[in-house]
Parts: C-alpha cells; sequence; structure tokens
C-alpha cells in the first residue's frame, strides 16, 4: 500500500468547504430551542421543493419512512401488487409486506442498472394471473442514474398504478430536462449521510404536486394528527426531520449544485481514464439524463479479484448489491416475475463501486485508476497463463 488512505466518500472535505457556515446554523438552532418542526424545516421544505420543481415537499424521519408515508398515503394493502426491482437497497421492498401488500419482484436493465419496463409489463400479467391488483410501481434512480420515466409513466397511467420515484441515491439528477423530484406521482429521497444531499444522522423526504396529498403526508408523519397535535384522526407515524438536520441540510443544499458539477467532473474522469479496459463495463448514461452520480460502478466479471487488487494498493472499493431481493432470505416468499430476473443476477455477481464524491482530487483519482488498471491487467495475464 502506498499513500494516505482514500476515503470512499469523504464527508470530512466537505465539512472543511463548509467551515464556521455549519458551527452557526447548529448555534442559530440552539438558541430559537425549536428542535421539533421549527423554522429551519420549513425553510428546507421551500427550497427543496424549488430546487427541483415540485409543488411541495413534505421531510420527516429518513428515506425509508418516506417510502412508507407514501404507502399509508395511497392506502395500499392486502390484495395490491407493488412492483419493486429485484436490484436495489432492501428499504425500496420493505415497506411493502406491512402493509398487507404484495412485493413483487420485476427486473432492471444493464444499461441503466434501473427498473425495465418489458418485464414490468411482464409482471402486471403477473399479478393479475396471482389475483392481484396491479397498483403501484416503486421507480428506483440506482446510483444516481434516472430510471425511465416516460416509459414506466405511460404503463402506469394504462394500468391506473400510482408510480412512486425512490430518489434516495437520484436526487440532484435530471430525465428529459426535468429535475428527480417531480418525475412520478411522488417521489421519496434520503439525507442518509453518504447520500449526494446527506445529512448528519437520519432524513428523509416526499415530494408531491398535490396540496391534499402533502396536507396528508404532514398528519401522517405527525402520528396522524388533526387541526390539533392530539387531535387524531389517523393513524400515523413519528417521522420528523429534526430541525438540527434541517439546519444542517440548509448549508448543505446552498454547495449542492456545485457539487453536483464537481461529481461529473469526476465521472468524466474516469470515463476517459478506464475506457478501453478489456472486460469492464463502465457506467452508462442515458441520453437527455444526468446523473447525480451517487455512486460510479462498474461491472467487471471477476468482480472480487479487482476489489482485492484494489484493497492491496490501498484503493477501497464496495459492492451494491451483492444480492438481489427476490433471492433475499426474508423476501424469497413474495412473487418474482416469471423468468426470473437474469439481469439483476449477473449485475450482483459483477458490480464493483470505486470511491465518489465532489472533493476526489485528481491525484488521488490516479491512485484508483491506476490501482484498477494493473488488476485488470494482473487478472488478464493469469488467465492468459492459465
Ligand atoms: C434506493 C434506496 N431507497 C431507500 C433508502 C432508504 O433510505 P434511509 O436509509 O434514509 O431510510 C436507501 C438508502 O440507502 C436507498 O438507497
Amino acid at each position: 500500500m502506498s499513500g494516505s488512505p482514500i476515503a470512499f466518500i469523504d464527508l470530512a472535505a466537505q465539512q472543511r468547504r463548509l467551515g464556521e457556515r455549519l458551527s452557526q446554523a447548529i448555534g442559530r438552532v440552539l438558541s430559537h430551542g425549536t428542535y421539533i418542526l421549527g423554522p429551519e424545516v420549513a425553510e428546507l421544505e421551500q427550497r427543496l421543493a424549488a430546487f427541483c420543481g415540485a409543488a411541495h415537499c413534505v421531510t420527516c424521519a429518513n428515506g425509508t419512512d418516506a417510502l412508507q408515508l407514501v404507502m399509508m398515503a395511497e392506502g395500499v394493502g392486502p390484495g395490491d401488487a407493488v412492483f419493486v426491482p429485484a436490484f436495489t437497497f432492501v428499504a425500496t421492498a420493505e415497506v411493502v409486506p406491512p402493509t398487507g401488500a404484495t412485493p413483487l419482484f420485476v427486473d432492471v436493465r444493464e444499461a441503466d442498472f434501473n427498473l425495465d419496463p418489458a418485464s414490468l409489463e411482464a409482471g402486471v400479467a403477473e399479478a393479475r394471473r396471482l389475483g392481484l391488483r396491479p397498483r403501484m410501481v416503486i421507480a428506483v434512480d440506482l446510483f444516481g442514474h434516472p430510471a425511465d420515466h416516460d416509459a414506466l409513466s405511460a404503463i402506469c397511467v394504462r394500468e391506473g398504478m400510482t408510480l412512486v420515484d425512490d430518489a434516495a441515491q437520484g436526487f440532484g439528477g435530471t430525465y428529459r430536462g426535468r429535475h428527480v423530484g417531480c418525475l412520478g406521482d411522488y417521489t421519496t429521497t434520503s439525507f442518509f449521510p453518504a447520500k449526494p444531499l446527506g445529512c448528519y444522522g437520519d432524513g428523509g423526504a416526499v415530494f408531491t404536486d398535490d396540496a391534499a396529498t402533502a396536507e396528508l403526508l404532514r398528519s401522517l408523519r405527525f402520528h396522524g394528527k388533526g387541526g390539533d397535535k392530539y387531535d387524531n384522526v389517523r393513524i400515523g407515524l413519528n417521522s420528523r426531520l429534526d430541525t438540527l438536520q434541517a439546519a444542517i441540510l440548509l448549508e448543505k443544499l446552498a454547495i449542492f449544485e456545485d457539487e453536483l458539477a464537481d461529481r461529473q467532473a469526476v465521472a468524466a474522469r474516469y470515463a476517459e481514464a478506464l475506457k478501453g479496459l478489456n472486460a469492464v463495463t463502465l457506467p452508462r448514461v442515458a441520453e437527455g439524463c444526468v446523473s447525480a452520480w451517487a455512486q460510479y460502478t462498474l461491472l467487471v466479471p471477476d468482480r472480487d479479484a479487482l476489489a482485492a487488487a484494489c484493497k492491496d494498493k490501498g484503493v477501497p472499493t464496495a459492492v451494491y448489491y451483492p444480492i438481489p431481493l427476490n433471492r433475499q432470505t426474508g423476501y424469497a416468499m413474495h412473487p418474482t416475475v416469471p423468468g426470473g430476473v437474469p439481469v439483476s443476477d449477473r449485475l450482483a455477481a459483477q458490480v464493483l463501486s470505486l470511491p465518489m464524491h465532489p472533493y476526489l482530487d485528481v491525484a488521488t483519482q490516479d491512485r484508483i485508476v491506476a490501482a484498477v488498471r494493473s488488476g485488470i491487467g494482473a487478472m488478464a495475464s493469469s488467465v492468459a497463463g492459465a
């Protein structure tokens, strides 16, 4: 190993950039003392909605609750099928079984790692065969790349299904000139620290263009309150974003556009430096899309060998995600589209994510590229010598 340790995501560099502004923002909350739903929460909601062009933003405790609040707002329940990509983080599917609805796993496309409209069509037919009502699609903007929302939306409109965009990784991206945040009937996101827009703890949000739905979500996140907090008109959750986290997010949102541009530059440098590498597929960005680059993810047939070679050179890598959800023990009893999810299976075996954050300097990135290149070179010569 040579050189200083490389961060997979460098939150300390971001903290240095924000400097005093963070402690001043925290100090302001400590002075006014409204820790729950303080003024920073309302301001953040307005700024987030303005950022992405959605009419309303309702913040909540985390990105999983954001999805759960949508389930509750929509009254999803027994007999309903909710279509979920097999290749995503578990939270996307986790919110479905507690409602009594059935998650039905569909496949993704290799080109963008996202829900495959053709597999969704097959899933809808399968739901009907199983006697389930096709009710909702949760599309994921995996690794920051927007799903194919127009194609998915056309299916949802035809079938009378609700389209939810799980943009935990995708907030900040754009699709055909529109920001992620206003592409589905609902968009959810996460402010988990490692996300492109992360806080210093847990946080999340739901975006909607419908005023009545936003009011319903505000009630649901606050124990189902009516006009008064002790007037409980429905079953809800305790799922509010802390004022302290909102204050931190306001500072981070102020530099988010800059950071997204820096992520683009990092991705472009990777693409240039790694192109033409034997047996490596680089992430692609579909025409008309801008990725938020939550991750920079390669496909490599011998992924584990490359991860080990990178580790030897002090370069951290990560595998998001090693097991498709339909194969997870806790989910295997739920239906999968006929024919299975071969693309998800292949991706789970081949994905390898490299360090990606806006503060990745050229010298560090050169070290990462050199480690990947030498790892692939060593793998090729061991195959040649075998
Ligand atoms: C695709 C996806 N959906 C949902 C979530 C859940 O977000 P949170 O961790 O804030 O609950 C995550 C978080 O990693 C995610 O990646």
